[in-house]
């Protein structure tokens, strides 16, 4: 990201500066490394419906500088004109993925930044906006970081630790949720091990969760989805973290499908299930999870593999994204602002009012 202070090796699956838009595209990783250029609202919209970059605060982050590439093209020189159509924009890419509420959240930031300033110039709000993008994108790496501090304390030495679909860098600006804790736990001397689940159908943690760990030499092995439960029975998982993609305000998660058989399966085996989430990931307008709207995608993603054929014509399908883990199968949520453990919607809400 233009402005801020890089480490070399970091993963960051988006880039911005001159006013172009790079992101890696994620559906061929890790067997190709390809960067694709962004110049408009729309085409950023397609890479967030297609995948191209999937991720709940990677979204929320490419979603804010779709924005600022549709604020740029408006041609107005009035303020509230602007704001009708920057409107427009912002309702259309928040529609590209209902699950992560980190979309919404930081496009809201976008539209609340231009509503506040309208007394302002159209030029002057387009540049104040190229700010606010980049500003959502930065912090989310810091606050990642943060998140790991907190985190870190619950994952002892010698942990051989569970994850599923891919809370990395790749899912963020950078550093990661699930994976920053990990990685924080590793830079304070921790000797751990990570077991990845594949992710079906979309493989997040076969082809990303897998590449990005390695990059860090950080001990991992793969397994399929349907082998968590066996690796608990025999004693080879310590503890489970996850990250998020929307939790609602008495602590119900929703995150990658099979999330949820992977709390049942740690409670069964009274191993601890951690989440990792920044507040952009909380909504406290939701009372409990059945609210949490769930993204079902194509039947292909699951009849075929790339060009391949799997299951027979015309078979039925249900693919849905995402599944809703209740809180008390949930034995901590690790925010920026600290780690909640029990009282949800007490704890939450305090870590959400800090902003
Ligand atoms: O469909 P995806 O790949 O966008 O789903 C991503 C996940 O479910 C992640 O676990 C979640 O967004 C946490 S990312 C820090």
């Amino acid at each position: 990201m233009s402005g801020c202070q890089m480490d070399a090796n970091t993963v960051r699956p988006i880039r911005f500066f001159n006013g172009t838009c790079q992101m890696l595209d994620q559906r061929l990783l890790p067997a190709e490394v390809v960067w694709h250029n962004y110049k408009d609202y729309q085409a950023v919209a397609e890479a967030i419906r297609n995948m191209v970059v999937r991720g709940a605060p990677a979204i929320g982050v490419a979603a804010a500088i779709g924005a600022w590439l549709g604020a740029r093209d408006i041609e107005t020189e009035s303020s509230e004109e602007f704001f009708a159509e920057f409107t427009r924009i912002c309702d259309l890419l928040v529609a590209t993925r209902p699950t992560a509420v980190n979309l919404s959240w930081a496009l809201e930031r976008m539209k609340r930044f231009a509503h506040a300033n309208l007394d302002r110039t159209v030029l002057e709000l387009k540049i104040g906006l190229e700010f606010e993008a980049l500003a959502i994108a930065q912090e989310d790496e810091q606050r990642n970081k943060k998140m790991g501090r907190h985190g870190e304390g619950l994952i002892p030495d010698g942990a051989r630790i569970l994850t599923h679909c891919n809370a990395g860098a790749l899912a963020t600006a950078g550093y990661g949720t699930a994976l920053g804790v990990i990685r924080t736990a590793v830079a304070a001397g921790k000797k751990v091990s990570v077991i990845v689940d594949e992710t079906r159908p979309f493989l997040q943690g076969a082809r990303l969760t897998t590449w990005e760990l390695q990059k860090d030499k950080i001990p991992v092995t793969l397994i399929c989805d349907n082998a968590a439960g066996y690796l608990m029975s025999q004693g080879e998982i310590d503890c489970v973290i996850v990250g998020a993609d929307r939790i609602s305000a008495n602590g119900d998660v929703a995150n990658k499908i099979g999330t949820y058989t992977v709390a049942v399966l740690a409670k069964e085996h009274n191993i601890p299930f951690y989440v990792a989430a920044p507040i952009s990931t909380i909504d406290l307008s939701l009372s409990d999870g059945s609210q949490i709207p769930i993204e079902e995608r194509d039947a292909r993603e699951i009849t075929h593999f790339k060009d391949v054929q799997l299951a027979p014509e015309e078979i039925a399908v249900r693919n849905p994204a995402f599944d809703v883990t209740p809180n008390r199968l949930v034995t901590a949520i690790i925010t920026e602002h600290g780690v909640a453990q029990g009282s949800y919607r007490k704890n939450l809400a305090e870590f959400v009012s800090k902003g």
